[in-house]
């Protein structure tokens, strides 16, 4: 019975360990006035990128830290997301992101992409 109880508050606390990120949580990352690679960046671009930017999926591969600074840095991520240039279709393709998300990444550009 003692192990019952005792796996019960187990998963109890599992489950709202989880259910507590709540929706502020996610915001308040998008719209990061410091953003760092793993606080802010990742989210978005797992999010938004990742189902088809993966190894052996679309080229750039956007699934780590190094590929992601690499793509905004040498490549033409800024471009794609933001679109103020012609340099091919939006990404995501489905729409760009929000503008405060765009913005964000482009001062995490800025402030030389913190991890
Ligand atoms: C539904 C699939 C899909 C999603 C989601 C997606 N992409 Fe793409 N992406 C593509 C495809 C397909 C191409 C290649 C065709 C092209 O250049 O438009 C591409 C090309 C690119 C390129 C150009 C690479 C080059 O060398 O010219 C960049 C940069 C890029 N994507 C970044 C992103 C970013 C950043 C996100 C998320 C914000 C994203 N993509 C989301 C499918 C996707």
């Amino acid at each position: 019975m003692k192990t019952i109880k005792l796996l019960l508050f187990v998963c109890t606390s599992f489950l709202v360990s989880c259910t507590s990120r709540t929706y502020e949580d996610i915001s308040e990352q998008e719209v990061s006035t410091s953003p760092t690679y793993s606080a802010n960046i990742e989210a978005v671009i797992k999010t938004n990128c990742t189902s088809c930017h993966s190894v052996g999926g679309q080229f750039p591969a956007l699934t780590t830290y190094a590929q992601v600074k690499d793509a905004t840095q040498n490549g033409n991520l800024i471009c794609r997301i933001d679109q103020t240039q012609a340099c091919g279709s939006v990404m995501p393709r489905s729409g760009a992101m929000p503008r405060q998300t765009i913005d964000m990444i482009i001062l995490w550009q800025k402030e030389g992409y913190k991890n």
